[in-house]
């Protein structure tokens, strides 16, 4: 079936997902203008900002990927303190940001279940009520997810990573269970989160047969937020050198723009990040991901001296900057994209949305 079929439907199969995501020349130009058009119609041209604080980089997890793990000991660790997650949430608040996100390695126990609860309770009470507040801290109990969102939270991102059991284990220790990540997915959206996943694509091992059960997972657990992005490695991991049978990190990057583009088409009204790996590979990675479907920013909130040590791959951008730095270059960076900040105002999920409501 020719490209331009395939994009008329309204259900896909796997074979056409897969037919979308190998497309090249003008099959891959007229994808991305449908994904555009798609975009433009059910979310709108708006960009909403998350300013995003990466809180901590102790974690007790090994993912054989990151450059955070547990047992990469030329990490410095830190974790920024109680004022500093404030003074950076007011500056989002000032700075008109609607939203900011909390991320950080995983830590399981009472003391950051307390932290985080009071941190948000904090947030919420600086900005009046008025930051919206998403979370990215791994997998926890259904207690720890219901308290934080009874304090205010209410979006969660944990990404999947892939949707192939059998690849997760290549890249997990035998102790990380893909079973537990999908009975989060679950606990959050019992809890009421507006709910995110994601994967990293262009992975040792991964397949477009692969991506294209990704995508068709999404759908089926029905998702209102996404983020992904193209694996980077990083020296200090066990993959760095675990196969030099790669994709090339500009097919990797081509990939994440089909993926965004293809999950535009098949889950119109989600929210999609533009996430800071793109940039990693491409200057203005993430501008053309919001030009073709993606609909999120996440402007680095990080005091600057702690953000050398949230490396989780090579090459991060923004390291070297200020929150002040990339609020500014946010602006024209948005402006490129042909497209319009959302200022102070939170950017719901529309799928999630409709779902409550309707
Ligand atoms: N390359 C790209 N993304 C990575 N992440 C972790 N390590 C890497 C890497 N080497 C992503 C994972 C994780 C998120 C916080 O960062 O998808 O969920
Ligand atoms: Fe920890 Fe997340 Fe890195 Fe895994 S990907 S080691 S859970 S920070
Ligand atoms: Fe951080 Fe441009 S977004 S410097």
């Amino acid at each position: 079936m020719k490209i331009n079929e395939i994009l008329n439907k309204s259900g896909f199969t796997k074979d056409e997902l897969i037919a979308m995501l190998r497309c090249t020349g003008s099959d891959r130009d007229l994808l991305l203008k449908k994904s555009s058009e798609i975009k433009k119609q059910q979310v709108g041209n708006k960009v909403y900002l998350r300013g995003l604080i990466e809180l901590t980089n102790q974690c007790a997890k090994n993912c054989y990927y990151c450059g955070i793990r547990h047992d990469n000991d030329k990490v410095n660790r830190y974790f920024i303190s109680d004022e500093e997650v404030l003074d950076a949430a007011r500056f989002a608040f000032n700075n008109r940001y609607g939203s900011i996100v909390i991320q950080s390695g995983e830590i399981q126990n009472e003391w950051f279940t307390r932290k985080i609860e009071l941190l948000i309770l904090g947030i919420k009470h600086l900005s009046g009520g008025k930051l919206g507040i998403t979370l990215s801290c791994g997998e926890q109990t259904e207690e720890t997810y219901r308290r934080w969102f009874d304090a205010g939270a209410h979006r969660y991102l944990l990404r999947i990573e892939t949707s192939n059991p059998e690849l997760y284990a290549k890249l997990h220790p035998a102790d990380h269970e893909w079973n537990r990540r999908i009975e989060c997915l679950r606990l959050l959206k019992k809890c009421g989160y507006q709910t995110g996943t994601g994967v990293m694509i262009g992975l040792p091992g991964q397949t477009v047969d692969d991506l294209a059960n990704d995508l068709l997972f999404m759908k089926e657990i029905d998702i209102d937020m996404c983020g992904m992005g193209p694996y980077i490695e990083h020296e200090y991991t066990p993959l760095f050198s675990a196969n030099k049978d790669m994709l090339s990190l500009h097919k990797r990057f081509d990939l994440t723009l089909k993926m965004i583009a293809v999950l535009r088409i098949l889950m119109p009204d989600i929210n999609i990040a533009s996430t800071t790996a793109l940039q990693a590979i491409d200057k203005i990675g993430r501008e053309k991901a919001l030009k073709i479907g993606a609909n999120i920013l996440m402007p680095n909130i990080t005091p600057g001296k702690y953000r050398d040590e949230y490396k989780l791959y090579q090459n991060k951008p923004c390291t070297d900057e200020s929150p002040e730095d990339c609020g500014k270059c946010i602006e024209a960076r948005v402006r490129l994209a042909g497209c319009e900040i959302g200022y102070e105002e939170w950017g719901d999920s529309k799928h999630y949305l409709k779902i409550k409501f309707s």
